[in-house]
């Protein structure tokens, strides 16, 4: 949905070691795709733990304005009975994305070749967000595309009515705009292929190869050629969402900074696209396991420990690594602060289009908290100033993205002053749970009352 309520200023300080377990919520990747795929299928596909946030239920309720009945039932499974691929009808309202530009960047792959149309809209965050990126390699389907200067929502799309297959190299790592172009290519004849130069999560492709389409990955001279047999029938699943680790970072950066903690994070997935951030975190010094580590439904999964490690030392992020880690910046800019040494991040150009320009609005948090930050185009260095080195006591806003404000939550669990986020609102996006799961913790992180 558009927007929303009230702001909810929020604080959060150091207290109490963290301890226990961190039951973090479904991924929300996976859970838009399992939403998608289950409304393209015929009959009915049945899924568990999905993630409930409102990214999800956005997309939820924008399959049933395409014809499929999303249903929840009450032990929590979602039920979707899909329309089949091409089955899309037209929305008769306009398909608000609130907040999500993979809900809005993949529901317009999903119906750009069926002939119908469709006008999208979202949150002031996601109305400025670019999408031509997506809607440029929709275009040589033959989908129209009309929306406001630059390529911004709110934006109507005219589905091809006699879609052709499409080749299409990507310009940006960008795993939204290779799905959007792999699901528009569901209804299109003859074989659809994307080039991408530097791999990025590949859930998509796992989950249409589930779905019964034929779809395959082979390394090329150029980087990873996706090729997928357009329409086929989608065979409905039965979807168990693993738990999401862009959401299990924040506990677990949260138990590395903050004195005395022991968290236990159990069944995170860790597709290697995702699970860069772990990788970065142990070469940092970070006390971070990997227990129980196994695979299911296809996916390697293991129970994640992290206890507090007042040692870690900055590092210089491999490049290469960044897609694997693309949300998870924010949160390691929080933890190289209190690193010593600086922490060097490069190729992260994405990070400036994402639900906020996040280097900037985390240099800017980070400077307010006594922190040194340098920045160009697409890199950016944080000097950290070591385990009780970091003063905090900064009123930091979270421009609509949920990160911004778990990030600068998680911060002030550590720091020599509280850490103040203007609006914890967005957390409800993609981590409904986010205050209870921490408090629970011991986390001394709350809601302040408005000034009277
Ligand atoms: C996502 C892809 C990433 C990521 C987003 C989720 C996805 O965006 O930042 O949170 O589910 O495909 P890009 O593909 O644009 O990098």
């Amino acid at each position: 949905m558009s927007g929303h309520g009230e702001p909810i200023p929020m604080i959060s300080q150091r207290g109490a070691p963290l301890t226990g377990e961190a039951h973090v919520p479904g991924d929300k990747s996976i859970s838009h795709r399992s939403l998608i795929l289950g409304a393209l299928a015929v009959g009915e596909t049945r899924v568990t733990g999905l993630l409930e946030g409102q990214d999800v239920l956005d997309t939820a309720a924008a399959m049933r304005a395409f014809g499929a009945d999303v249903t929840r039932e009450g032990d929590g499974t979602w039920s979707i009975h899909g329309v089949g691929t091409g089955g899309f009808g037209e929305p008769d309202k306009v398909i608000d994305c609130g907040n999500s530009g993979t809900g809005v960047r993949l529901i317009m792959g999903a119906m750009a070749t069926s002939p119908i149309a469709a006008t999208f809209t979202g949150d002031a965050s996601l109305c400025s967000r670019p999408m031509g990126r997506v809607t440029d390699p929709l275009s040589l389907f033959g989908t129209r595309a009309v929306g406001r200067t630059g390529g911004r929502l709110p934006m109507t799309l005219v589905g091809a009515a006699d879609p052709v297959p499409v080749r299409y190299t990507l310009p940006v790592p960008s795993a939204q705009v290779k799905s959007a172009i792999l699901l528009a290519g569901l209804n299109a004849p003859g074989e659809t292929v994307v080039i991408e130069p530097e791999p990025t999560r590949d859930h998509t492709e796992r989950m249409l190869a589930g779905f019964g389409a034929t779809v395959t990955s082979e390394a090329g001279p150029e980087g990873r050629v996706i090729t997928l047999k357009g329409q086929p029938e989608l065979r409905p699943q039965t979807i168990v969402v693993p738990r999401d680790p862009s959401s299990a970072a924040f506990p677990v950066c949260a138990a590395l900074i903050a004195e005395g903690s022991d968290v236990l994070v159990p069944n995170i997935g860790l597709n290697p696209t995702r699970a860069g951030l772990y990788a970065t975190l142990r070469e940092m010094g970070a006390d971070l396991t990997f227990e129980n580590e196994r695979e299911e439904g296809g996916e390697p999964v293991a129970d994640l420990r992290a206890r507090f490690s007042p040692a870690m030392t900055g590092v210089e992020v491999p490049p290469e690594r960044a897609a694997s880690m693309i949300d998870e910046y924010p949160v390691l800019s929080v933890v190289a602060a209190f690193a010593t040494g600086p922490t060097v991040m490069r190729g992260v150009k994405e990070l400036r289009v994402k639900e906020s320009d996040r280097i900037d609005a985390m240099a800017a948090g980070l400077r307010a908290a006594g922190v040194e930050v340098e920045e160009g185009p697409d890199w950016w260095i944080v000097h950290g100033r070591g385990m009780g080195g970091v003063r905090g006591g900064a009123a930091v806003a979270s421009r609509l993205d949920h990160r911004i404000a778990m990030s600068f939550l998680v911060m002030g669990l550590a720091t020599q002053r509280p850490m103040r986020v203007d609006d914890g609102g967005p957390i409800a996006t993609s981590f409904p749970v986010f205050e209870p799961l921490m408090t629970g913790l011991g986390a001394a992180i709350g809601r302040e009352m408005a000034e009277a």
